[in-house]
């Protein structure tokens, strides 16, 4: 399969005032990707979405896309991208069919079949008559992603793209989604703070919290073994730390248990040992999901 870049982020840092909102984050999407930004309220995901629009500069980093760094003069590859950052904005006396209109001749298109083809794209081709204003959250969402369609973008970003959708709105969201990206062959941004939102849908995603690059990869083999973490308890945390150190594995320690990183295969050896060596446990805890290591982190 063919996996070439369309965006590459390398080493993106964001300060407000003394607030880091995006600390050293690097990451890729493939062509083709529906890939995933799962982190919770204030983890940094519009912030970093929004450089790579463009719409506010990073302190440092690269962005490329498609190759192209975004920070040169040439602004062209905006016209790749479509974006649905925060809450769409319409004219909600104006039906669905004229605020497109709008966009169409804000972007200089030519053809006006574009417009239906759009509207029929996202379902909203019955409604096309009706005023935004009498829209359902679910309608506006989908009147939104009209709109970042209408250019015949390659990427599309949509930022919590699900945010105030019932579960059928949401279920309707994530078929909309799935056909842009297969039928149309448009790569997908889809962020979220619920992981089984990009769960359902997503090939590849980046984990971020407190500004910082979790984890990154393949979105079932993150969900599988491949990182699964062991935490312990211990009145002697320190036995632990220091064993751990001479097995050469990787921990952290947080909210006084050690977190470390074990292959499931190694764990009754690893823990043979601890025994032998007299190491006491309180505690021992398998992360094998996703969201317990997600959540565990980000409490
Ligand atoms: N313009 C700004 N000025 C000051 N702080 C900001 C600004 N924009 C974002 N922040 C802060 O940066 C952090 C990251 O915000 P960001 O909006 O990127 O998070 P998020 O992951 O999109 O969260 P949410 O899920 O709530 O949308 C937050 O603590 C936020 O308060
Ligand atoms: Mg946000």
């Amino acid at each position: 399969m063919e996996s070439k870049k369309i965006l590459s982020v390398k080493n993106l840092n964001k300060s407000f005032g003394d607030f880091k909102a995006v600390n050293n984050i690097s990451l890729h999407v493939n062509k083709g990707d529906i890939y995933g930004f799962l982190g919770p309220n204030g983890a940094g995901k519009s912030t970093t979405l929004r450089m790579v629009l463009g719409l506010i500069k990073p302190n440092s980093g690269e962005i490329l896309i498609n190759g192209q760094n975004i920070s040169g003069p040439n602004r062209n590859f905006l016209s790749s991208i479509g974006a649905l950052i925060e809450k769409p904005d319409f004219y909600k006396n104006l039906s669905a069919y004229d605020n497109l209109k709008i966009l169409f001749k804000m972007s200089r298109l030519k053809d006006t079949n574009r417009i239906s083809e759009v509207l029929k794209e996202v379902d909203l081709w019955d409604k096309k008559n009706q005023k935004v204003g009498g829209f359902s959250q679910g309608m506006k969402q989908r009147l939104g992603i009209a709109q970042t369609l209408m250019h015949q973008p390659s990427l599309i970003i949509l930022d919590e793209p699900s945010n105030g959708l019932d579960p059928q709105g949401q279920s309707d969201m994530r078929s909309l989604i799935l056909r842009i990206n297969q039928d149309m062959g448009i790569t997908v941004i889809i962020s979220s703070h619920i992981l089984s939102e990009i769960e359902k849908i997503s090939n590849r995603m980046v984990v971020i919290n407190n500004g910082e690059k979790i984890v990154e990869g393949n979105v079932q083999e993150l969900m599988q073994n491949e990182l699964l973490k062991v935490s312990f308890k211990s009145e002697n945390l320190e036995s632990i730390s220091s064993f751990l150190k001479k097995q050469s594995i990787d921990f952290e320690i947080s909210n006084g248990s050690i977190v470390a990183n074990i292959n499931e295969e190694n764990i009754p050896l690893i823990l043979k040992k601890m025994i032998k060596e007299n190491i006491s446990i309180t505690e021992m805890k398998q992360m094998r999901t996703l969201e317990e290591l997600f959540l565990g982190l980000t409490k």
